[in-house]
């Protein structure tokens, strides 16, 4: 790499990896997944305002300005990249410590440019997708905004790079390689030219579905095709049928979006549960609609991660309703099971023991783990169905943080369990849980898959 790429790749960094930046700045108490209704209102908006502005809350939502800039908008959340954290601001209008002197240009400038007043922003916030926005939803996020109440303190962390990264203004030549992110396609109906606007530009799904390139700006010919994110993985969500979503129907894609899962098939969890309980779970259906009919017709991208087929036959049905809801009797099914396994000598090494000792106290025994506890059920979800085991075995040794939960959390177990133990436990799950025919992971793998 030249050195000015290599400066610009460092400055240009890894964005808004909301797993990373939820446990930085421990965003953690909101509301369950699970307990979505369908037709849930809008916490922001209120018929005491006008509807300029109601819009603007709706827009402010579909961008997804919380995910970064906290609930209240008082900013300070870490996102981390390679060159260290840049913290996002406060913006709230207060005239001292937010954006209360800004005017719409100055606004419109920040957001589709990265370019404040007094300052050059870096990508980490995503003025490369909010280019594209049209300018009627700028001026209702702008009225929006002078309606939220003023946080009057700074975020309790700003930005403090070395030189020569901190030098704002080499942005600029970023953005001529960079911006825009994307382009509108010709021939789209107006149903999906509505959902390429949303996906795109308001909420920039690309920023982590779509891979780098060489100065980490969205690598256009590798639109949607999946990307490392920290210790997550954002999957190819091109409608391609074996490695991305070609196989889910425009209302699997609404109801994923809408409720974070999809009955033994997906589950959002991560970055992208922030996504769901931050954003997509309060747009309004025809929205839903119009970004599913879109990522119906994105350039079909074929990847090597390609998700195994389920096979329903081969998943396991639950026990019986009363274990999957009875926290008791999930308890006692569970010794039960422990002692059994354990019955014969030297079996407590077993892949079956393994996985009970460490998971089944969460996921139940049959992998439909309790609802009413928040626990993710882990039967025929994409994410142990991949030929790649690799977002598993991470999710295993590191753990996971529910954006939604804010009870439960998975522990990491990369300290307790051996290599070998992981591979086993990997194996275990992707094919009972997982419906695959057979799975030879080796410890040798999550060795290399976790350095
Ligand atoms: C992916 C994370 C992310 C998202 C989403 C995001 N921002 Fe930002 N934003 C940041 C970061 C980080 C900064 C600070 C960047 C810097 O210091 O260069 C920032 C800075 C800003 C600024 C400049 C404030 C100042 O200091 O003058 C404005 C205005 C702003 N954001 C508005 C918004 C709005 C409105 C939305 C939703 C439409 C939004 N942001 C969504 C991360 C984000
Ligand atoms: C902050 C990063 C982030 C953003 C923004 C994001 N995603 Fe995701 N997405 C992920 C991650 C990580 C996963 C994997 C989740 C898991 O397996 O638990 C995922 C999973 C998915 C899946 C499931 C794929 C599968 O095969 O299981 C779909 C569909 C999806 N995202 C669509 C979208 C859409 C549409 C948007 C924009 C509205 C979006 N995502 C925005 C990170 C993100
Ligand atoms: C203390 C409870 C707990 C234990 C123990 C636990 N998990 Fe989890 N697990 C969770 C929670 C909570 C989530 C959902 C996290 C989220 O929403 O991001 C989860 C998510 C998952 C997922 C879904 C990842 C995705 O988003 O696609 C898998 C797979 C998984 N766990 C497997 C395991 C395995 C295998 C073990 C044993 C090694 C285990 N879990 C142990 C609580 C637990």
């Amino acid at each position: 790499m030249k050195p000015s790429y290599m400066l610009l790749s460092a400055l240009a960094l890894s964005m808004a990896s909301s797993a990373v930046m939820a446990d930085s700045a421990g965003l953690s108490n909101t509301t369950s997944l699970f307990n979505i209704s369908p037709a849930i209102s809008l916490p922001n908006v209120s018929p005491a305002n006008s509807d300029l502005v109601n819009r603007g809350a709706y827009i402010a939502r579909t961008a997804d300005c919380m995910a970064c800039h906290r609930e209240d908008y008082s900013g300070g959340v870490a996102i981390e990249t390679p060159i260290g954290n840049i913290y996002s601001t406060n913006i709230t209008p207060s005239t001292r410590y937010g954006i209360g002197n800004y005017t719409e240009t100055d606004f419109k400038n920040a957001l589709k440019k990265g370019r404040a007043p007094t300052q050059q922003l870096y990508p980490a916030m995503p003025y490369p997708s909010y280019h594209g926005m049209a300018d009627m939803d700028i001026s209702a996020l702008f009225a929006y905004f002078q309606t939220v109440p003023p946080v009057e303190e700074p975020p309790e962390n700003t930005t403090k790079l070395p030189f020569p990264l901190n030098i704002r203004t080499l942005m600029l030549a970023w953005n001529v390689i960079n911006v825009p992110s994307t382009e509108n396609r010709a021939g789209l109906t107006q149903t999906q030219q509505r959902g390429e606007y949303l996906v795109n530009n308001l909420e920039h799904c690309g920023t982590c579905h779509t891979p780098r390139n060489l100065t980490q700006g969205l690598d256009k010919k590798k639109y949607l095709s999946g990307a490392p994110l920290g210790k997550w993985y954002a999957p190819n969500i091109t409608p391609d049928n074996d490695s991305g979503i070609g196989r889910w129907s425009e209302n699997d894609i609404v109801t994923y979006l809408r409720t974070g899962m999809l009955d033994k098939r997906a589950y959002a969890g991560g970055p992208m549960a922030e996504a769901v309980d931050h954003s997509t779970r309060y747009l309004s259906d025809s929205d839903l609609i119009a970004m599913a009919a879109y990522l119906k017709v994105v350039p079909i991208i074929k990847t090597d991660d390609y998700v195994i087929p389920v096979d329903t036959s081969r998943l396991p049905s639950p026990v019986s309703r009363s274990i999957t809801y009875d926290l008791i009797e999930q308890k006692d099914y569970l010794a039960q099971e422990k002692s059994t396994t354990n019955a014969g000598s030297n079996t407590n090494n077993s892949p079956k023991a393994l996985y009970l000792a460490a998971c089944a106290s969460c996921h139940g025994v049959d992998g439909y783990a309790q609802p009413d506890a928040r626990y993710a059920s882990i039967v025929g979800l994409s994410s142990i169905r991949r030929i790649k085991p690799d977002a598993l075995i991470n999710v295993i040794a590191y753990g996971a943080k529910g954006a939604l939960n804010t009870a439960p959390k998975m522990p990491g177990f990369s300290k307790e369990l051996s290599h070998a133990q992981i591979a086993s436990i990997t194996n275990y799950v992707r094919v009972t849980f997982g419906g695959l025919q057979s799975s030879d992971v080796s410890a040798a793998d999550v060795k290399r898959i976790l350095k």
